[in-house]
């Protein structure tokens, strides 16, 4: 007998652990903090100004909605109905979560994740591996160890982010101010996975007594120059039509936001509603990093490019439904169609540009932007009230609409890119 492979290698296989009904109310109570800090995460990826930390956000909250899901997934395996499992539930952690929405800054938010969400998370999936059975409970037991990886892997990307932005004495004290009062209510409330003692007279929200509501307003720091719109030009001009691209994506941050009020703001969709909104939202911030990727391997420089701005105009005016019918069936199915569409931006960029690194982006660029076309098709089906007709109308009116907005400050030029391309088709 070698104890290092016996039993497969698992640990703790003689410990009585948890019962199936201990692990199950646990892991629906982690499900319901990983959900709540996908939708915190999310809000505030349009509030806070800070570059990249907005991207950081975008990362983020799709990460914890995986793990919301992974674990919702679970509880069917132990005995939990399937609706029970992916229905909202009742837990005094909602309160804490709600309070937590309404962080007045980047300090507090990050305070909020750095201070007491995220280290709770960790020590609470930490506490559940140390009292489970391992090998009763062996898939539980994996899919934490996957989770507790991820989450250890950002953890201290937040911490520096948490250093950058608390850089006074003052922010500081601010900072642990908040910190110390929803750790006080997330103690209150029983813990992440509710095992705590509940003390319903404690948990008292100071600022949630009116919900939190995602303001409309743009938050963007000053590291790229904001314009309103840039020209569009036909590919026959390749060196502007190529920078144009590049801008394109770089400015994609805007749908991003966009998102971020369609995962936060509607309500009473079935989970994976929320799943496929969280990954949109995480695709169309890798793609404004695609943009960033390439101005700053370009360039030297990310601040090179500018982002354009006409479009939040129109979202913060729009309804999430009618914001998210004129993206998903609007402006990124118009992109299906070949020529010019996805597939022509990604042949440009390998045969005309001869671009390496673009050539990739707009290769998964094209990948991911069939993949939205197909998720808005299904959501939409279900979400939206009317007709088909009527939905591909809605569509319409806000890609009119948009229409309208562009045209409304005039365009900026993009920087000169004729030395990217080969020669022979900038003077052709
Ligand atoms: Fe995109
Ligand atoms: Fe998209």
């Amino acid at each position: 007998m070698n104890p290092i492979y016996q039993y497969a290698g698992l640990s703790n296989v003689k410990q009585p652990g948890l019962s199936v009904d201990q692990c199950a109310a646990r892991l629906r109570n982690l499900a319901y903090a990983e959900e709540r800090l996908m939708r915190l995460q999310a809000a505030h990826l349009v509030t806070v100004p800070e570059w990249d930390i907005k991207g950081l956000l975008g990362r983020l909250q799709y990460e914890d909605a995986l793990h919301a899901d992974q674990l919702r997934s679970r509880l069917p395996e132990l005995r939990v109905s399937k609706k029970k499992a992916f229905a909202a539930s009742e837990t005094p952690l909602q309160i804490v979560f709600d309070e937590a929405l309404h962080a007045a800054n980047t300090p507090e938010l990050l305070a909020s994740l750095v201070l007491v969400f995220k280290p709770a998370l960790l020590q609470t999936y930490r506490d559940y591996l140390a009292a489970t059975n391992s090998l009763a409970d062996y898939p539980t037991v994996r899919l934490l160890k996957i989770i507790i990886a991820e989450e250890m892997e950002t953890l201290p990307l937040l911490e520096a982010a948490y250093r950058d932005v608390v850089d006074t004495l003052e922010k500081e004290a601010e900072a642990q101010r908040w910190a110390n009062s929803l750790r006080a209510m997330l103690a209150a409330a029983g813990g992440l996975d509710g095992t705590g003692e509940v003390d319903s007279t404690q948990p008292q929200p100071v600022r949630a007594v009116t919900p939190f509501v995602i303001p409309r307003r743009m938050s963007r720091d000053n590291t790229f120059r904001q314009i309103w719109d840039f020209a569009h030009v036909e590919n026959e001009q390749a060196a502007e039509r190529f920078a144009q691209m590049v801008a394109t994506r770089l400015s994609e941050i805007t749908a991003a936001e966009g998102l971020a009020f369609v995962l936060c703001e509607v309500e009473g969709q079935p989970w994976p509603f929320y799943l496929d909104i969280s990954r949109h939202l995480w695709d169309e911030v890798r793609h404004t990093f695609f943009g960033e990727a390439a101005t700053e391997q370009i360039f030297g420089d990310r601040a090179a490019m500018p982002i354009r701005n006409f479009d939040l105009t129109y979202v913060f005016q729009m309804t999430p439904l009618e914001q998210y019918a004129a993206l998903g069936l609007g402006i990124e199915a118009a992109m299906m169609k070949y020529p010019p569409g996805k597939r022509e931006e990604y042949e440009f960029c390998r045969d005309v540009a001869q671009h390496p690194l673009m050539t990739t982006f707009q290769d998964f660029d094209w990948a991911d932007e069939v993949l939205h076309v197909n998720i808005a098709r299904r959501q939409l089906k279900d979400w939206f009230r009317g007709s088909q007709q009527e939905l591909l109308a809605l569509a319409q009116q806000g890609v009119d609409l948009r229409s309208r907005t562009r045209k409304m400050q005039p365009a900026s030029p993009l920087p000169d890119m004729s030395h990217v391309l080969p020669e022979k088709v900038v003077h052709r």
